[in-house]
Formats: structure tokens, sequence, C-alpha cells
């Protein structure tokens, strides 16, 4: 079994930018801690972080045919980008939408997401944690529907 994780724009700086919103951890943090699980599950976790819409668009077609499942923090993205929703249902690769802060608490431009009507779940509000509690639910689906 083989994963993604997508993180987008402004993402490379998590544990200085607005830490009462996305906490204290660093990106790199947590791709170490997710990177750990997934080996203990017997799972390669693959990480990929940035700021350019092209760049994600094109790891999520590099993906195609390699990977099994994505985790995606599109950031800003979410919102806005049509690009990133058709390379991913392009790719045809079930993936999990997530977010660090609820953002269903927040502005009403984040209420809107271009990726969670063909997700297989969302995850939004638990921090860091986020990331570990779409891990498992992706693998969770992945396993479910494998047998
Ligand atoms: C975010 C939420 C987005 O609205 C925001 O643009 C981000 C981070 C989150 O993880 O909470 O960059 O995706």
């Amino acid at each position: 079994m083989r994963l993604l994780l997508l993180n987008g724009p402004n993402l490379n700086l998590l544990g200085q930018r607005e830490p009462g919103l996305y906490g204290h951890h660093t990106l790199k943090e947590i791709e170490r801690e997710l990177c750990a699980r997934a080996t203990e599950a017997g799972v390669q976790l693959d990480c990929f972080q940035s700021n350019f819409e092209g760049a994600l668009v094109e790891r999520v077609h590099q993906a195609m045919g390699e990977v099994n499942g994505i985790l995606v923090n599109a950031g800003a993205f979410t919102h806005t980008s049509i690009a990133l929703r058709d390379a991913l249902l392009g790719v045809a690769i079930p993936y999990v939408e997530l977010h660090l802060s609820n953002t269903h608490a927040r502005e009403a431009f984040r209420h809107q997401s271009f990726l969670a009507d063909r997700a297989v779940g969302v995850v939004s509000g638990f921090g860091a944690f986020s990331y570990d509690l779409a891990f498992d639910g992706l693998l969770n689906h992945l396993r479910r529907t494998a047998a």
C-alpha cells in the first residue's frame, strides 16, 4: 500500500504561521510522525508540499498508477482550485481532505471546498491530529474496499 500526503500553499510555514490557529508543529515534524505511523502500519508514505497550484496538479498526475490513496491539505487552494479538483478526479485515486483548523468555524469563504464532495471524507479542526485521523480514515477505507 502506498499513500501520498499533499500539502498546499503556506503549510511550509507551520510552526511559525498563526500558531493560535494552526499550532506549533512544523510540517517536517508532522510528516516525520506520519511516516513513522505509516511504517508501523506497513504503508509507504510519500510527502509533497508546494506553494504552486500547477506543481500540486503535476504531483497528483505522477501519482496515477503508483499510489492507492491521497491525503490532501490543499490550504487556500481548497476554496479556489477547480484545477486541483479536476486532477484528483482525473487520476481517480481516493482521497481524504484535511485541515488543521475547523474551516466551517471561520470566514464564509472557507466554508466552500472544491474537493469535499468527491472525497472519501473530510477531517477539519483537530490541529496536527487531523493528519492522524485522516490517515486512519483513508487506510480503513482502502483496506475495507480492497477486501
Ligand atoms: C487550512 C485552512 C485553509 O482555509 C487555509 O487557507 C490554510 C490552512 C487548514 O489546514 O486549516 O492554508 O487548510
